[in-house]
């Protein structure tokens, strides 16, 4: 069963596509990235997710339950951290935690396991309206967590933080399933964040996914080699000969396009500089960057819609 599944969810506002089309699928259990930049719709989606807005088309299910037929069954165990949090100004942050508490009829205990959670500290006392940006992010990810939620949905949680807060707040996310026994659900716009702290990824731009796969799987792509040699030029001209698609990257670096799981065509290619009168000294897969992946997608998404617009020309 996954923590959240949707087929084809749509949500267009006046004039213009928030999400087209959508299918997802979280895992249960661990952090799931969402990715996009601003605008690609994170916000609209995790909206429909927590059933705050209906999609004018397709289907969700929370934890297995349909959120339209079964939407209290769905949203129950369900904490979430939407943009620009809703607190109390004019409370303290325990006040604000408590009332929470008290609508969800929650045990007191319940409280101080959350702020314990957030590291929050005698600063839970104060008034909210004197909370920095950082504080209240605490704050209201401490009141998303009350309850032990099986699923938490995080709408860029480290948005106004200072670097040291962006810190404690990807640990604090790492450690979420672990400590809630659930999934987490985490939007960014920051590649490089998300690399961090997700394990499965989904990438959005303007409304469509597309991206996703495991952050391991979509970094540890074998596909590209770097080849250490004394001769880059030379040697890249060797393989190009040899069929192989091959380019030197200054004077020392040779880079080779092996074709999938090309691990063989690597020790074919070593041969063959060997062979040629090339030093070999370090041979290394290239790790790729989710900020690559992210400039791979796009450029393929934009030579898809050059078809279409020669289609409509055609
Ligand atoms: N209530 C609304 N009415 C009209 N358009 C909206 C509304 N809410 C969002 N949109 C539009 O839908 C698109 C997606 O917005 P959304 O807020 O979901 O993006 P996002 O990925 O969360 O962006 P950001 O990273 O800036 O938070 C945008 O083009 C936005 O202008
Ligand atoms: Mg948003």
């Amino acid at each position: 069963m996954f923590a959240i599944e949707t087929r084809g969810v749509t949500k267009r506002f006046v004039r213009r596509w928030a999400v087209e089309n959508l299918d997802l699928r979280v895992p249960t259990g661990s952090v799931f990235g969402f990715l996009g930049p601003n605008g690609a719709g994170k916000t609209t989606t995790m909206r429909m997710l927590l059933g705050l807005l209906r999609p004018d088309d397709g289907s969700i299910r929370i934890m297995g339950h349909d959120l339209a037929k079964h939407r209290e069954v769905a949203l129950t165990g369900v904490g979430a951290l939407i943009e620009s949090a809703s607190l109390y100004e004019h409370l303290s942050g325990r006040a604000n935690l408590e009332l929470t508490r008290g609508l969800l009829g929650l045990p007191r205990s319940e409280i101080e396991r959350v702020l314990d959670v957030v590291d929050m500290g005698p600063a839970a006392n104060q008034l909210v309206r004197a909370y920095s940006m950082g504080m209240k992010q605490r704050l209201a990810l401490a009141r998303a967590m009350l309850g032990a939620p099986r699923l938490l949905l995080l709408d860029e949680p480290t948005n106004g933080l200072d670097p040291e807060g962006i810190v404690a707040m990807r640990k604090l996310i790492r450690e979420l399933p672990d400590r809630i026994g659930g999934t987490v659900f985490v939007s960014s716009h920051l590649l490089t964040e998300v690399e961090q702290i997700a394990q499965d990824v989904c990438l959005l731009r303007a409304g469509r996914m597309v991206l996703e796969g495991s952050v391991h799987d979509l970094l540890n792509c074998e596909a590209q080699w770097d080849f250490g040699v004394d001769r880059a030029e030379t040697g890249a001209a060797i393989l190009t000969a040899a069929g192989m698609d091959a380019a030197s990257l200054g004077q020392r670096i040779l880079r080779l396009n092996a074709v999938e799981g090309g691990s063989e065509q690597v020790v074919q290619a070593n041969r063959l500089l060997v062979e040629g009168g090339v030093a070999v000294c370090v041979i290394s897969p290239r790790k790729r960057s989710l900020e690559d992946l992210y400039h791979d997608a796009l450029s393929s998404e934009v030579i898809e819609i050059s078809n279409e617009e020669e289609k409509h020309v055609a």
